[in-house]
């Protein structure tokens, strides 16, 4: 399905959906044990290439750079165009902004490629300001080492700030890369997505499943290793996303589709910067996430969704 959206107005043009690709190297934070299945993994991979996926999000962090690695090899195998976006984790020790070029350079490497497509902050971190985390992403577009750059977790006034100071080369913010999803509705009302209308800006939603939470089976949910100890599989709250759950779950089945379809198609009805990038290590699931794209939910289907996710929860 050749559905694309725009990385900002760096130029870049992206299928509408991407894929992430954190659970590829990070066994433990997943739960599944062991090494990532490498197998089951290229099978994902090459089923998001066949359904017009061709959009990856990786990260330095991703299993101690295990998914670059992984996607830089399946990629090259595969031969075919991709566009990657990476991440700088401003980890404590490093004060300078200076270490954004090596760990640039270590992302390269590992990945295989000369020039990373998108290149991001991965959150912002108090004792590094803005500016000159800019400057050296612009430093990098200048070398030649990355195509757009953009940043991640990061609220609207950091979006300004990171903004104006790109503008000073003549360099876009290309994307902002946020949790959102429908449950999770807060760029909606913390400034993040009016931000990126008016500067122009993508928004990359992570974790559009609620992290595998949103599922289409009947059975209660279980979810495996850490990801239980995160916030949205609490008590009250998980009550309420499988509330959530089973509304999407009677629009689904009334339109022949999935709970992840009805999901992620939600979010792309929301603004067309969205861009929602699904994990998905197995087949399976990329083709399932790719059957997302193509059709739209209609304003009756969008407007029950709303009604039961305000967009203030948390
Ligand atoms: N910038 C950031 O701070 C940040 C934070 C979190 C995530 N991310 C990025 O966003 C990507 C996605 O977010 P996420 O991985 O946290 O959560 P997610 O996409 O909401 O959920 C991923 C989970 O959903 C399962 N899944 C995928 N497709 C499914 C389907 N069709 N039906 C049922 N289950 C399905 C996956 O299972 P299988 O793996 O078994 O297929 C996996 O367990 C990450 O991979 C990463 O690239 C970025």
């Amino acid at each position: 399905m050749n559905e694309r959206r725009r990385l900002g107005a760096s130029g870049i043009v992206v299928s509408a959906l991407g894929a992430g690709t954190w659970s590829w190297g990070d066994a433990p934070f997943w739960g599944y044990g062991g090494m990532p299945d490498r197998t089951e993994i290229a099978a994902a991979f090459r089923a998001s290439l066949d359904a017009g996926v061709t959009f990856f999000d990786t990260a330095e962090l991703y299993g101690g750079g295990g998914s670059e690695r992984l996607l830089g090899t399946l990629a090259r195998e595969a031969g075919r165009a991709v566009i990657i976006a990476s991440k700088f984790t401003p980890f404590p020790h490093r004060l300078s902004a200076r270490t954004l070029h090596t760990a640039l350079d270590h992302s390269l490497s590992r990945l295989g490629v000369e020039t990373l497509d998108l290149y991001l902050i991965h959150w912002p971190y108090t004792l590094l300001r803005i500016e000159p985390l800019m400057d050296a992403l612009a430093e990098a577009v200048r070398a030649g080492k990355v195509r757009a750059v953009g940043v991640s977790n990061f609220d609207a006034f950091g979006m300004r700030r990171a903004h104006d100071r790109l503008a000073r080369y003549g360099i876009p913010l290309a994307a902002n890369e946020v949790r959102y999803n429908v449950f999770a509705r807060q760029p909606e009302t913390n400034g993040v997505l009016a931000a990126c209308r008016e500067l122009d800006v993508a928004l990359i939603a992570h974790s559009p499943l609620i992290h595998g939470v949103l599922a289409d089976d009947d059975t209660p949910l279980s979810v495996g290793g850490p990801r239980r100890f995160l916030h949205s599989y609490r008590g009250e709250r998980l009550r309420a996303i499988h509330a959530m759950t089973a509304t999407l779950r009677a629009i689904a089945r009334a339109r022949g589709c999935t709970v992840a379809q009805v999901a992620l198609n939600w979010l792309l009805c929301q603004d067309d910067r969205i861009i929602p990038i699904p994990g998905a290590k197995r087949a399976a699931h990329a083709r399932e996430n790719a059957g997302a794209l193509g059709w739209r939910l209609t304003d009756t289907e969008l407007t029950i969704i709303n009604r039961l996710s305000a967009p203030d929860q948390q």
